[in-house]
């Protein structure tokens, strides 16, 4: 059996060979994990697609149940609707999907805009800034407090417990960040119980269903955690990795500079080039399926990886190429597929887009301060991106 490449730390810089030495050994392929640890990896576009709607549990309480691990994760950050099942995700999901509407999006894009460009109106033309440090990492975190209506003094505290939630690997500054977060969050949510506003937490508290079905404390509690942790880290990866695609393809970057009308378009190819989710968030077999020809035994994880199904050649042509004319490029999965598939994908596409309009019309010679390849990238399985892109301004 092949052994999973996530342990090398040479995958975080450059995954693509190695998704495609798995997608050539076979699209759904069993891994070894770490020697005890059958995993099956999901790299094909069309098997991707199966798998995210395949008969899998994304309960993860149910999987570690008897694993004990020693942590201490806040239940609010272990138990979200990301891991869970219907029909207690369908509950959940058809809840927040009547407060968080697409008129609601519609009207942050104003905010997002100036946001943007107050940030990077603070750059001295001529100058070397982290763009992470100074625009994809504050923007997305300060428009997720926006939504959820996190009061302006406490966003810094948000970043730090959102950044720290992201710590690979240092278990005991994950778990204290994630009761750190809750339980600010449940402070927050009973101020708003107090004094209602226009914000979205505001209207999760009140929003129901026609049957009254409302949201349970716990449940608001998870849900507020969650849209801030989904929304935070991806998009502030996303924004990384967008620019440094451009910054690598000059024809792609000038094309955008002389037709600003087409940044919109060519966020999806964009997402589809380098996937800020690279391998989606947990899933398991309960029972023996059938995934594409390949038996995945019962009780043992599935990793569908995205970034993978994106570099399919069976399904994009020349993968390897940012092409921001690739007439299927809206079909990548960077936003997952099926019941779970991102809610906030509609705020995070109008994030990326606006900020490369502001970046493009602000600063005409961007450039990378920095060779590529001494870039440095989170070693993280789920998320790929930056951890620092210096660039001349
Ligand atoms: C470019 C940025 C983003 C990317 C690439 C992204 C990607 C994804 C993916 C791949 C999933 C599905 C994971 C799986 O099935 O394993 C997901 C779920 C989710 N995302 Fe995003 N996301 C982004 C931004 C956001 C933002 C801004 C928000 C919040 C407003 C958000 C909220 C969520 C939520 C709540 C879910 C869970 C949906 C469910 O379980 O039904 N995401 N996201």
């Amino acid at each position: 059996m092949a052994s999973s490449p996530f342990a090398d730390p040479a995958f975080y810089a450059d995954r693509y060979p190695a998704y495609a030495a798995l997608r050539t050994a076979s699209p759904v392929l069993q891994v070894s994990l770490d020697g005890a640890t059958t995993a099956t990896v999901v790299t094909g576009y069309d098997e991707a697609r199966q798998a995210f709607t395949a008969p899998l549990s994304k309960d993860t309480g149910a999987y570690f149940a008897d694993k004990p691990s020693g942590r201490s994760l806040h239940p609010a950050v272990a138990r979200t609707m990301l891991a869970a099942d219907p029909p207690e995700h369908t509950r959940l999901r058809r809840l927040v999907t009547k407060a968080l509407t697409p008129a609601r999006i519609d009207g942050l894009r104003p905010y997002i805009r100036s946001l943007a460009e107050q940030l990077v109106g603070m750059w001295e033309s001529g100058s070397e800034v982290d763009l992470v440090e100074e625009l994809a990492g504050p923007l997305p975190v300060t428009v997720i407090c926006q939504l959820l209506g996190v009061p302006k003094t406490d966003r810094d505290s948000i970043r730090s417990w959102s950044t720290d939630l992201f710590a690979t690997g240092d278990h005991a500054r994950i778990d204290g960040a994630s009761h750190a977060l809750a339980g600010y969050m449940a402070e927050l949510i009973e101020a708003k119980r107090t004094h209602p506003d226009h914000s979205l937490l505001s209207d999760l508290i009140t929003v129901h269903d026609q049957d009254e079905d409302r949201l349970s404390e716990d449940e608001l509690l998870s849900l507020a955690v969650l849209l801030l942790v989904a929304g935070h880290e991806t998009t502030t990866a996303a924004i990384g990795t967008s620019v440094l695609a451009l910054l690598q393809h000059p024809a792609e970057l000038a094309h955008l500079r002389t037709s600003p009308h087409c940044v919109a378009g060519a966020v999806d190819e964009l997402l589809r080039y380098d996937s800020p989710v690279s391998i989606a968030t947990w899933r398991w077999a309960p029972e023996e399926v059938e995934l594409a020809g390949t038996t995945v035994p019962g009780g043992s994880p599935v990793f569908i990886c995205p970034g993978a199904a994106n570099r399919d050649p069976a399904k994009f042509p020349d993968p390897d190429r940012l092409d921001l004319g690739r007439a299927n490029a809206a079909s990548h999965l960077a936003f997952g597929h099926g019941i779970h598939r991102c809610l906030g994908a509609p705020l995070a596409s109008a994030e990326v887009e606006i900020v490369l309009s502001v970046l493009l019309a602000h600063s005409p010679g961007l450039r990378l301060a920095v060779p590529a390849d001494q870039l440095v990238w989170r070693q993280s399985r789920l998320v790929r991106g930056l951890v620092t892109l210096p660039v001349h301004v």
